[in-house]
């Protein structure tokens, strides 16, 4: 028939149980106010007799006839007394040597077990019976002290599930940190070190050397060419596109008061500027200012006025000309023409280039050839 499976409750309820009734052997809570007897079929409940007196810290036979439940300590206590063969004398003895063994037996250098183990294993006892029985009172009279002072202070406190398995984590020992290893030292980085290449600098002679042979080259001497047509053909073509400005002075000017003219002289004052000579003289019995042309009726050469010969002589051909204009030696066919003159409102003498008086044509008769003078 298939055993009922037990919950951890269950399975503490009857550990308790066990714990507290025991064998029949372990100290009743009649017995506390005398010292504590051990049981009769527990050779190590002599030692747990003898365990309070020597540490009534850890527990005393009046805390221990209290009743107070047996905590999962105690359970995993039971339970690892079990596995190691069921002799109740070890941990009776264990617990004699060392009070704080049967609280702590991984400090005697076993391997702790699980809280799934300790249940498993508390379930196979509750199967088999009573059987680890007399192992129990001895480790129930210590862990009550030993594992769970505050809790035996209050008497007849039932300790909780969460508090018996925070008891049992406890107890486990911390794991070993890990050893240290070998310090492995860093490996080499297998990136080659980045050599940054120096850039060679150019000497003046270098640099001077590689331009002359530049320039000297066919190709640049071609592009050199190419350029310098480009250029001239793009200048010519902007002469081009300009017009011939011809700058003249103007027709009519003054030549100032007719007292800057006095009679029988030539003024050549205005002869490079307005191209004219400026004349007082008697013509006709008569005192008259006039502008002659210095153009030779000839060709077109500018005479020269001899003021030694008191003549107009033309450099080209030779042509004389009178003070007044008539011609009289050379090829020149004709007299020098006059140009127009006016008293201005201002006295001043005003010559207009754009009119000209000829002799031959009978023009000097013109009173707008002359002005006369009082
Ligand atoms: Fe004056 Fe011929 S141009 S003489």
């Amino acid at each position: 028939m298939a055993a009922k499976k037990l919950t951890t409750e269950e399975i503490l309820a009857r550990a308790r149980a066990q714990v507290g009734s025991g064998s029949g052997s372990t100290p009743s809570a009649d017995d506390t106010s005398s010292a504590p007897e051990p049981a009769a079929d527990s050779p190590a409940a002599e030692s747990e007799a003898a365990e309070p007196a020597a540490s009534p810290s850890e527990g005393t036979p009046a805390a221990a006839g209290k009743k107070t439940p047996a905590s999962t300590a105690d359970i995993l206590a039971m339970a690892r007394a079990q596995k190691k063969g069921g002799a109740a004398a070890k941990p009776a003895a264990a617990s004699a040597e060392k009070p704080a063994a049967s609280a702590k037996p991984a400090g005697a250098g076993k391997t702790p077990t699980s809280t799934s183990d300790i249940l498993a294993r508390a379930r196979a006892q509750a199967k088999g019976g009573a059987a680890p029985a007399a192992a129990k009172p001895a480790a129930a009279a210590a862990k009550p002290a030993a594992k769970k002072p505050a809790a035996a202070g209050a008497a007849g406190e039932r300790p909780t599930v969460a508090e018996m398995v925070k008891a049992v984590r406890s107890d486990a020992p911390a794991p070993a940190a890990k050893p240290a290893g070998p310090v492995t030292p860093p490996l080499p980085s297998r990136r080659p070190p980045v050599v940054q290449k120096k850039e060679p600098q150019q000497s003046r002679r270098g640099f001077l050397r590689s331009t002359v042979g530049l320039l000297a080259s066919p190709f640049a001497a071609a592009w050199i060419l190419f350029s310098g047509a480009t250029m001239a053909a793009t200048l010519g073509l902007a002469r081009y596109m300009m017009p011939n400005v011809l700058v003249e002075p103007p027709t009519t000017f003054k030549i100032g008061p007719p007292g800057d003219y006095p009679p029988g002289v030539v003024s050549t004052k205005w002869k490079a500027q307005f191209g004219i000579w400026v004349v007082q003289t008697v013509y006709e019995g008569e005192n008259i200012i006039y502008a002659l042309s210095t153009v030779c009726t000839h060709l077109g050469c500018t005479p020269n006025w001899l003021e030694g010969e008191q003549k107009f002589k033309c450099p080209c051909h030779g042509s004389g000309f009178y003070i007044n204009g008539i011609n009289f030696e050379g090829p020149a066919p004709r007299p020098l023409e006059r140009y127009g003159i006016r008293l201005a409102e201002d006295g001043m003498l005003e010559v207009n280039k754009s009119v000209k008086f000829q002799q031959e044509l009978g023009q000097w008769e013109d009173a707008a050839s002359f002005v006369s003078v009082v």
